[in-house]
């Protein structure tokens, strides 16, 4: 019998992948085998030292002590691709977020008062201060070309936009799933330099924090938009701020909240909402837990 403990809900279907048979799966359980984990963070409890693998039902590691673990010889699995498409979406709204002012319409829309004379002399209003732009045209850059990277730049590119990507790591085998009208850029500074709008999808390590930073702001066009889908740390807020100010930067859109930015204008920060969906929770949760099945039944070793 295996013991699988469970740090956050797990989708059930996901769940069903372990037997009953022969596991037994609880959110309190002792000297347990496994652990599963959504967001949890695991950097501040005390794994018992039972535990031989640990499972992510999501992409990023970054909630779990993988070096730490790794030490010890405990292999963390996660679920990558699985929430893809879902990111995707997200991103995608995001795009026209940006571009036709969304939410800031509707927040004006909703505090609308007065006649319907009154009403309508602030709509015509709204339509000169809120006026956007479309997106064919435009070029989108899409730094990191992993399974959520790719899935954007082909929708982006889909949609009329011309995509530069850019990720130092790209393999061969991602290459040939970017659609032929994504192009590669040079390096960050050139896809910065050639583009309207901007959005990141690399982990974030210490090579990658703050690496959207004031300079690299300053290459790109004007009014530009940044977009944050990956992770916080990797987007220089101060830096973002003074954009904003400058008139540099016309939106930041992510996926997190921001105390410095959330009351900006410019500034749209949902609460990491990419990968809610129900379908992306089952995707996750199925493939770790098939994976984390495979290790402990079989002692193969995939997706850590
Ligand atoms: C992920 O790493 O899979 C996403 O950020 C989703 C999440 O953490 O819930």
């Amino acid at each position: 019998m295996f013991r699988v403990l469970t740090l956050n809900n797990i989708s059930v279907r996901g769940l069903e992948r372990l037997p009953r048979d022969r596991y037994e799966v609880a959110s309190a359980l002792s000297d347990p085998d496994a652990v599963l984990v959504r967001s949890a963070d695991m950097h501040s409890i005390d794994i018992p030292s039972s535990v031989i693998a640990v499972g992510r039902a999501g992409a990023g590691t970054n909630n779990i002590p993988v070096a730490r673990l790794s030490e010890l010889g405990v292999p963390v699995f996660n679920a990558p691709g699985a929430n893809a498409n879902a990111v995707k979406e997200l991103v995608i709204a995001g795009l026209f977020l940006a571009a036709r002012n969304i939410c800031q319409a509707w927040d004006y829309a909703r505090q609308l008062t007065g006649s319907d004379e009154e009403i309508d002399v602030a709509v015509e209003q709204g339509k000169k201060k809120f006026v956007g732009y479309e997106l064919p045209g435009r070029t989108l850059g899409v730094i990191g070309l992993g399974a959520v990277g790719v899935e954007v730049a082909n929708a982006a590119h889909l949609l009329g936009m011309r995509v530069l990507g850019f990720d130092p790591q790209i393999t061969v085998q991602r290459a040939w799933q970017l659609s032929s009208g994504v192009e590669q850029a040079l390096s960050l500074d050139d896809l910065f330099s050639r583009c309207d709008m901007v959005t990141v999808h690399v982990p974030l390590l210490e090579g990658t924090r703050g690496f959207v930073s004031a300079a690299r702001l300053r290459l790109l066009k004007e009014k530009g938009v940044v977009l944050n889908f990956s992770r916080a740390g990797i987007v220089d807020e101060s830096a973002i701020l003074e954009a904003l100010e400058a008139g540099k930067l016309g939106a930041y859109i992510c996926d997190f909240p921001t105390r410095l930015l959330k009351n900006h204008p410019k500034v749209v920060a949902l609460p990491h909402l990419g990968a809610s969906t129900g379908e992306a929770e089952e995707n996750c949760a199925i493939m770790v837990a098939d994976t984390l099945k495979d290790f402990l039944e079989n002692g193969n070793i995939r997706h850590s």
